[in-house]
């Protein structure tokens, strides 16, 4: 009886083990990916509020996407909300996202280098969030009606030269 009960026990131990382990490693991947989100300066563009309350948001807002367009020679581009996209991309697919070439100014070429294991634990912290928020507005071509606030980014080619460039 008692030779029984430690045999059950040492066939679930495994068993048991193992979501353990699961969890403990997809909690290390989360924190992981919300030090590359904070560094990775995401927040900057896609969290509204974000600079001008010097990061001192609630993790709640994080990502949501933001009304307020970027407007320059490729037209206005809004930061999306992530929180949204993350609901329904699956972690392949987000793998093949953060690789394609964006508009300006996200900084799409940094986001491309991060090694498969650093864009899968953003993911995970992006996912942990869960979906929230409105999607951001609708990409407007060069010379389109734009109806929400937006910053012009017009370079200067009269700007007086700087010494030494
Ligand atoms: C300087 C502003 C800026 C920063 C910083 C920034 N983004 Fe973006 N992001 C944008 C803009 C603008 C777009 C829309 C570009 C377009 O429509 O092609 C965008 C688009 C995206 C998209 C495409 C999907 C969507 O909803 O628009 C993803 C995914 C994304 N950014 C992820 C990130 C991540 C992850 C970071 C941090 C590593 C980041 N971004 C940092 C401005 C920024």
């Amino acid at each position: 009886m008692k030779m029984k009960f430690l045999l059950a026990a040492a066939l679930l131990l495994p068993a048991l083990q193992s979501p353990m382990a699961g969890a403990g490693e997809s909690t290390a991947a989360i924190e992981r990916g919300r030090f590359l989100v904070k560094f990775g300066g995401c927040n900057d563009c896609h969290t509204p509020g974000y600079g001008e309350a010097a990061g001192k948001l609630p993790e709640s807002t994080w990502l949501t996407g933001m009304p307020v367009g970027f407007q320059g020679p490729w037209g206005t581009s809004y930061p999306g909300n992530l929180r949204l996209d993350f609901a329904k991309w699956s972690e392949e697919e987000w793998l093949v996202q953060a690789r394609t070439p964006r508009m300006p100014p996200m900084p799409w070429f940094g986001l491309a280098e991060l090694s498969d294991d650093d864009l899968r634990a953003i993911y995970q912290y992006i996912r942990s969030l869960g979906p929230s928020g409105q999607p951001a507005p609708a990409y407007v071509a060069p010379g389109g009606v734009v109806t929400t606030p937006y910053i012009v980014f017009v370079p200067r080619v009269d700007a007086p030269k700087v010494a030494g460039r």
